[in-house]
């Protein structure tokens, strides 16, 4: 008999019918209060879930005693408890590496987007201001040879420094839990504890995932230490910013700018003060958010789903202490 799979996010046709193929398929919506009783139908007889945003604690696998794998369209995993699904044995996977370049290139987006006032200047044109030359009051400020501060060296972190170092000439500082020597040696990077990192970097880019040694890493004191013509990239998690101490430094320009592809809430609300601040620049997390790149992950996605569901050990296991269990090893 086939495995049950709840998808809570639509795939490519392709992927759907290669699911089809292998296992039950069910595709619900859980943003709607009629897909979140659907999916709690669903749960009782599920052995896969595969999708994102959706936050899957001890209550929900609670809900689901058959389930053997969840398998994430993402490479963050602060939404999902990973201690309950060890408990219960349950496989958590994730999309790293199809991800990482495309991720990289929203952090320089944001930086290039708010060091040169991209948007600021677009919304300037099409208010009808560009009457004259423009003048020192619309300049914005060098990227290239300037130094780069990124906070959290895992696969995006290394591939900023990347661009960094070879396609803008920066000098690249890094923070991170442990020095990573091969980068240093490959992008001439420094290794800095994090309040030299902030106080030295022409640009900061947070890339931590979220945890709760994460949460609210960068607040009014870090803020503080940056160089008043710094500009802040947030492209990891939105509470890895503590928002209101951000919102604060950009009214009183202690920092020059800040661009962010993540925010604490999401969407953002229409109420918001970060709609107010022109010296700040917002994306609605598109980190990953490419049609190819997403492709990528969702494929990846079914692949870790179909492994773990037929008994072998997927290839992003985000839990190995819950292997030896489902695998009775
Ligand atoms: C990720 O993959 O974690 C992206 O941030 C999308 O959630």
């Amino acid at each position: 008999m086939k495995k049950s799979v709840v998808l809570y996010k639509r795939l490519s046709a392709e992927l759907m019918a290669r699911l089809h193929e292998q296992v039950e398929v069910q595709l619900i919506d859980p943003s709607t209060a009629a897909g979140l009783a659907q999916l709690h139908d669903a749960l009782p007889k599920a052995q896969g879930l595969l999708g994102a945003s959706l936050k899957v604690d001890d209550a929900l696998l609670s809900l689901a005693p058959q389930l053997e794998v969840v398998s994430s369209v993402s490479v963050g995993v602060d939404n999902y408890a990973i201690e309950a699904f060890n408990q219960r044995g349950v496989l958590l996977t994730n999309t790293p590496d199809v991800l990482t370049e495309t991720t990289a290139d929203t952090g320089f987006a944001l930086i290039l987007a708010a060091a040169r006032r991209v948007v600021e200047l677009d919304r300037w044109i099409r208010a009808g201001h560009w009457q004259a030359a423009i003048g020192p009051s619309h300049f914005g400020c060098d990227v290239q040879g300037k130094t780069l501060g990124i906070v959290g060296m895992g696969r995006i972190g290394e591939a900023l420094a990347r661009r960094a170092a070879a396609g803008f000439g920066m000098q690249v500082l890094y923070h991170s839990r442990n020095p990573r020597p091969e980068v240093e040696q490959r992008y001439g990077a420094g290794y800095r504890s994090l309040s030299e990192l902030l106080q030295q970097s022409d640009f900061v880019c947070l890339t931590v995932p979220l945890s709760p040694a994460t949460e609210n890493l960068i607040s009014h004191e870090q803020l503080a230490l940056m160089k008043p013509s710094a500009i802040l990239i947030n492209i990891a998690r939105g509470k890895v910013l503590d928002e209101a101490a951000l919102i604060d430094a950009l009214q009183h320009q202690r920092i020059r700018g800040a661009g962010l592809d993540v925010m604490v809430q999401e969407p953002l609300p229409q109420d918001s003060p970060l709609l107010q601040l022109d010296n700040l620049v917002l994306t609605p997390h598109i980190g990953s958010a490419t049609l190819e790149t997403r492709e990528a992950m969702a494929r990846c996605a079914v692949d870790n789903l179909l492994a773990g569901l037929a008994g072998e050990r997927p290839a992003n296991l985000v839990n190995p202490s819950a292997w030896p269990r489902r695998s009775g090893i």
